[in-house]
């Protein structure tokens, strides 16, 4: 064979040979393929797909195989073949000869993440907490968020972000609910698939994750979600699937955890009926770092086993290469996944164009879409005597606690981002491995800073809050006290409780008795219980909120920004309102353990959710259980009234009604739409979110989602939508209607 000879003769004399595989043929085989130049791959006119296909058909299988799988802790000589390429959650490795480049990846929903300090000095900007963006209910500034934090990625050096957490908020002691969206599947897929819109829009590849039902942290190595296909069709999928159409993500990452007792990352109806059949996605599917266990994986639909030096053994690297010797493992399964990692690297530009380091980038600019975000995510939960906004008139504001003086609290783990300006105080959870990258992290504007700053006529005086006394003494000083308190959430634990903890409750209420006109601003992952809610006067949930948190803290206080979140979850008064009062797997070894490799010893145990597809707020309206705050509720410092609501019937209804801004400033609504069928709760079916001036009245309408109200039937394998008479409300929260109206929705049947 000369150079210029196809190399496709050969490669159909030695791949379609039938039946045995020896070594001999596969060697033999790849070095046929591998001297056969064949450059159709680099013929941009060409589709991903035959891009795709021309260049594996040039690879050898070693070099097909370096593509499944990337490693967290690689070797020197691993990294070496990075070259330039910064350290982070891992890189997929390329392909040398033919100059096809490394690609490195990141962590990611709230900007390039650094645990540890993997590249020391590197800071990005912060973005607050997903929750926040969840409480903003803003498509678009979601869509804005990922632009901005997907072109850091890109001029770091990053071709691949691991963000688009979209898993269903369905316990708040949850420890990653802070980097999730909501209890809604409509609420959580349209924000993520907008967020992985923008990140990709760089020209580089978003995943969204963690594929399926990992809701919880506890036991998330060992626990099975045991769960029917409908109720999590009807829930945690249709969050993932809206997501999916919308951002239309490069790659999928499946979970550490089981799903109706089969591993997420070798669930092949997960993988291949679900997210390839039903959905027709398209681009690849990565695991979680250490989430495999076996090579029939790659069987159910796995394409890349991500950090799979934390797995028992490599199993989609020497493990499937044993395999494939011994004839255990067709071939073509190493290509489907080769395949399909090739052509979503062409179809997002990254082997044409792949990102380099050293990009310089506007951190002024971009922290301008952290503040926008964390200011829009800000929910007022409670104003009495209209305390807030502060007037400009105030002297003396005494502020307690929150490390307010140093920066604002960010949850913790593997999406852990040192904020521009650094990090200001780190403290380590542990000791060991990973648990020492697991820090509690302070940073961005301090509270203090920006509160003098937007209050330049008062004296603001800060004390930590560790001396109750002192604390008081001072709030018994000052016109108006603000305690900061806070909660840290991190990656592989969940909290035992919703308490504050750390002697919070009890300084709220000395400094509530000491000055009457306090306020509480919280910055938290997840709700908490307020034993002295009654004693303060006003309560902000301001989230983890990223490193212009200070400002926007400020802002609202101050009345720069009018509050307009609206609780993207339901507020329980106690654990004992939840569908499970005791979280799965109390007193099972940590997530983390397993992360270390050091708690694969953890029993397994299941997971049944009581309250199925009826997550979150549908189930306490569904049980008639008041919460103190609902979903979708949050004040404003004007108000909002609906008027003229109109209904256009049939197989795709619409709803339109006005808005109007009857208060006396600016203000952003939030005005929800639920439909409750004859025989259930109401689910969230759209929303219009609009800003009005004071006096100002806009028409919206809304086109619901009709799959949030259908029944997903397993027999037929489809959706089965209306024929039946609902009840439509439009509403300020889920259990405060203002207008409502019935609608027929014409029977139909829509794909899976
Ligand atoms: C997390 C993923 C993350 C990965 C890589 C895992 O522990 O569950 O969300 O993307 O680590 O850092």
């Amino acid at each position: 064979m000369t150079e210029t000879h196809s190399k496709r003769p050969a490669r159909k004399r030695c791949c379609l040979h039938r039946p045995v595989i020896t070594i001999l043929m596969l060697v033999s085989c790849s070095a046929a393929m591998a001297s056969a130049p064949d450059d159709r791959w680099k013929d941009s006119s060409l589709t991903s797909d035959a891009r795709a296909q021309a260049l594996l058909a040039t690879m050898t299988l070693d070099e097909k195989i370096d593509l499944l799988r990337t490693l967290a802790m690689p070797s020197p000589s691993v990294i070496a073949r990075r070259g330039s390429l910064p350290a982070s959650a891992g890189f997929v490795w390329g392909v040398p000869r033919l100059d096809i480049p490394p690609i490195a990846e990141t962590d990611a929903s709230m900007g390039v993440a650094n645990i540890g300090h993997l590249r020391p000095g590197d800071e990005a900007t912060a973005l607050p907490a997903a929750l926040a963006l969840g409480a903003s209910w803003d498509m678009e500034l979601a869509r804005q968020g990922g632009v901005m934090i997907g072109s850091e990625a890109r001029s770091k050096g990053f071709g691949i972000m691991l963000a688009g957490g979209v898993n269903l908020i369905r316990d708040p002691r949850a420890g990653r609910n802070f980097e999730y969206l909501s209890e809604d599947p409509l609420l959580s897929g349209r924000l993520a698939g907008s967020a992985v819109a923008g990140i990709q829009s760089n020209g580089i590849i978003s995943t969204i994750k963690h594929f399926a039902l990992n809701d919880q942290e506890t036991g998330r190595s060992v626990y099975s979600v045991d769960m029917p296909e409908a109720q999590m069709r009807e829930s945690d999928h249709l969050a993932f699937q809206i997501a999916n159409e919308i951002g239309q993500p490069g790659s999928v990452m499946c979970a550490y955890s089981r799903v109706n007792g089969e591993h997420t990352c070798q669930n092949a109806f997960l993988l291949t009926d679900v997210l390839r059949g039903d959905w027709k996605f398209d681009g690849f599917v990565m695991s979680d770092w250490g989430s495999v266990h076996s090579t029939s994986a790659l069987t159910a639909g796995l394409d890349m086993q991500s950090g799979a030096d934390l797995d028992a053994k490599e199993y989609l690297g020497t493990e499937l290469r044993k395999e494939i010797t011994a004839g255990k493992v067709p071939p073509a399964l190493v290509d489907r996944a080769a395949r399909r990692i090739l052509r979503t690297l062409f179809a997002h530009g990254l082997i044409d164009r792949p990102p380099t380091t050293g990009v310089p980038i506007d951190y002024q600019k971009n922290s301008e879409i952290a503040l926008s975000q964390a200011a829009a995510g800000m929910v007022l939960l409670q104003n009495e005597g209209n305390l807030l906004p502060l007037s400009s008139r105030v002297r003396g504001i005494a502020l307690i606690g929150g490390h307010g003086d140093i920066g604002v609290l960010s949850g913790g783990g593997s999406s852990q981002v040192i904020p521009v300006g650094g990090a200001k105080l780190e403290i380590k959870l542990g000791e060991a491995s990973f648990a020492s990258m697991v820090r509690r992290t302070y940073g961005g504007t301090p509270p203090l800073e920006a509160l003098r700053a937007a209050f330049p006529q008062a004296g603001v005086d800060y004390v930590n809050g560790k001396d109750r006394k002192a604390a008081a003494s001072l709030a018994a000083q000052a016109d108006i006290a603000i305690v900061l308190a806070e909660k840290w959430s991190f990656e592989g634990f969940d909290s035992a409780d919703l308490t504050l903890g750390e002697g919070q409750d009890e300084l709220i209420t000395h400094v509530a008795k000491a000055n009457p006109r306090t306020v509480v601003v919280i910055e938290a992952g997840n709700p908490v219980l307020m034993p002295w809610r009654d004693k303060v006067k006003a309560i902000i949930m301001a989230w983890y909120p990223g490193q212009r948190g200070g400002d926007a803290i400020a802002r609202v206080l101050s009345g720069a920004v009018n509050p307009s979140g609206h609780l993207p979850i339901t507020w329980p008064a106690a654990t004992d309102q939840l569908p499970l009062p005791v979280l799965p797997g109390t007193g099972t070894r940590l997530a983390l353990d397993s992360v270390t490799g050091t708690g694969l010893d953890a029993k397994p145990f299941s997971i049944v959710y009581p309250e199925g597809s009826d997550a979150g707020y549908r189930w306490f309206d569904k049980k008639g259980v008041k919460p103190p705050y609902s979903f979708g509720y949050g004040l404003s410092y004007t108000a909002f009234r609906y008027r003229s609501l109109d209904v256009t019937e049939g197989v795709t209804p619409s709803i339109s009604f006005s808005i109007s801004n009857v208060g006396h400033r600016t203000g952003t609504d939030v005005a929800q739409v639920y439909a409750k069928r004859p025989n259930g709760g109401r689910r969230l079916i759209g929303w219009a979110r609009v800003t009005l001036k004071s006096g100002e009245s806009r028409r919206v309408t809304v086109k619901p989602d009709l799959r949030v109200l259908a029944d997903y039937d397993t027999m037929t394998r489809r959706w089965i939508v209306g024929g039946e008479q609902v009840k439509i409300e439009v509403s300020h929260a889920v259990d405060d209607p203002e207008l409502s109206r019935e609608l027929t929705i014409a029977r139909q049947f829509l794909a899976p």
